[in-house]
């Protein structure tokens, strides 16, 4: 088996190329927003394909900007090893989740190669677009069309809050093509690993440096819009009121109940938009908007959840003399990780010295559609008190060099040294 021992991450040059990276936002440093097709995430992907390329790389974008740099193995007949995550980022966030796995996966690449080491199997870098819900309401829009785990005709029905579809948002930004041509044939690649920050506590608590993730979450997203009567706040007395606000809120505390009473100790739920309108103070919102997210790990509960929360609404709203609409924008099942590429992590971890302990993952990521391409897996590294999606997320460069190497080591002995 292959030594790793001459393996060196330039952990320097990877912290620059974190800190420059976070530069491209819409935000004031230390918050990164970096929203898919905007002029920062435009810029964000030139800089990156500038540095793939300086890798030696090979270079391509499909119909809607998903990113792949290859280094070709010496046996271009057999099925690519694959690694990658996303760079954007939603508002006010933090410069690492999704970043470390991107630009974590070019250096573990460019370490194999300074390490002389060459790949039977191609490598491939990937970055996704748009992982992150915030323009068009739909989580990891790239890697689903990869998957084959998007309605197609739903995508295109898609606007963000300014009316522009999701097909005038890519064009924009230099990519056009049929959403059709951007699906993986099943067996493209012959895995495909991330490496992401937990964004969650458990690593920072128990100190262990490298969390090996065997499943991921099942996520939904569901829209609900309440309408009542409005009018004038002074004018209308409170028996004659249809309140739209106080519907969606009574809905909303009853979303939190759901997450506490439903059974399961990994069911969450969150009320993460809510929208009233006019949304001026000395007028009864006649509208209010809410998106709702609400996950599992276990599909039936994570769908048990769903329907309590969706029975309720049209309670409240009958109650309440109002109308509801209700829209779940994505029910997706979990992901199995798979069981050879957890292995193959973990005794990279233990190669290197490193503390290590399977875990789930309770956000959701690409791999979870990616595993419809490939066999998937995930490498987690610590992030300070699991905080996430928030402008004090942070991970050492030592943890982040720490979960370079085992990805770098993970990809190697899965793709075959050309050298043996
Ligand atoms: O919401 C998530 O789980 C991911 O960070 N987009
Ligand atoms: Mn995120
Ligand atoms: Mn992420």
């Amino acid at each position: 088996m292959m030594s790793m021992a001459n393996l060196s991450i330039d952990s320097s040059r990877l912290s620059d190329e974190l800190q420059t990276l976070a530069r491209f936002s819409d935000a004031e440093d230390p918050a990164v927003t970096r929203v898919v097709y905007t002029q920062p995430d435009r810029e964000a992907r030139a800089w990156l394909k500038g540095l793939c390329r300086e890798a030696q790389l090979e270079v391509r974008e499909d119909a809607v900007g998903n990113l792949f740099a290859r280094w070709p193995g010496s046996d271009p007949a057999l099925s690519a090893i694959s690694t990658g995550s996303h760079t954007d980022a939603i508002p006010m966030s933090g410069k690492y989740d999704g970043t470390v796995g991107v630009l974590g996966g070019l250096e573990a690449l460019r370490a194999l190669r300074r390490s002389g080491f060459r790949p039977l199997r191609s490598l491939e870098l990937l970055m996704f677009t748009s992982e992150e819900p915030t323009r068009f309401g739909l989580g990891c829009f790239g890697s689903r069309l990869l998957g084959r785990a998007a309605d197609i005709v739903r995508m295109d029905r898609l606007r963000d809050t300014e009316g522009i579809s999701l097909r005038e948002a890519a064009r924009s930004a230099g990519f056009s093509g049929d959403l059709e041509t951007v699906a993986l044939p099943k067996g493209y690649y012959s895995a495909f690993v991330e490496l992401h920050i937990e964004q969650g506590p458990h690593l920072d608590r128990s100190g262990e440096k490298i969390g090996i993730v065997t499943a991921i979450a099942a996520p939904a997203a569901l829209r609900f819009v309440y309408t009542g009567d409005g009018g004038h706040a002074g004018a209308v007395l409170m028996p004659d009121r249809h309140d739209a606000l106080t519907g969606a809120a009574e809905l909303a505390l009853y979303i939190e109940e759901v997450g506490r009473t439903n059974g399961s100790p990994d069911t969450v739920a969150t009320t993460g938009v809510f929208k009233p309108h006019p949304g001026a103070v000395n007028s009864i919102p006649s509208r209010c908007t809410m998106e709702v997210d609400i996950r599992d790990t276990d599909l039936a509960s994570r769908d048990r959840a769903v329907a309590r929360v969706v029975q309720r609404a049209t309670e409240i709203a009958a109650r309440r003399g109002l109308s509801v609409e209700t829209e779940v924008i994505n029910s997706d099942p979990p992901a199995k990780c798979d069981d050879r590429i957890v292995e193959t992590i973990e005794g990279a971890a233990r190669e290197a010295g490193l503390s290590c302990r399977r875990m789930v993952s309770r956000a959701y990521h690409d791999s979870l559609f990616m595993s419809r391409v490939a066999p998937s897996a995930m490498i987690f590294i610590p992030c300070d008190k699991g905080y996430s999606h928030r402008p004090d997320e942070y991970s050492t460069p030592e943890d982040i060099a720490n979960g370079v190497r085992v990805l770098a080591t993970t990809m190697a002995r899965l793709a075959g040294d050309a050298n043996a």
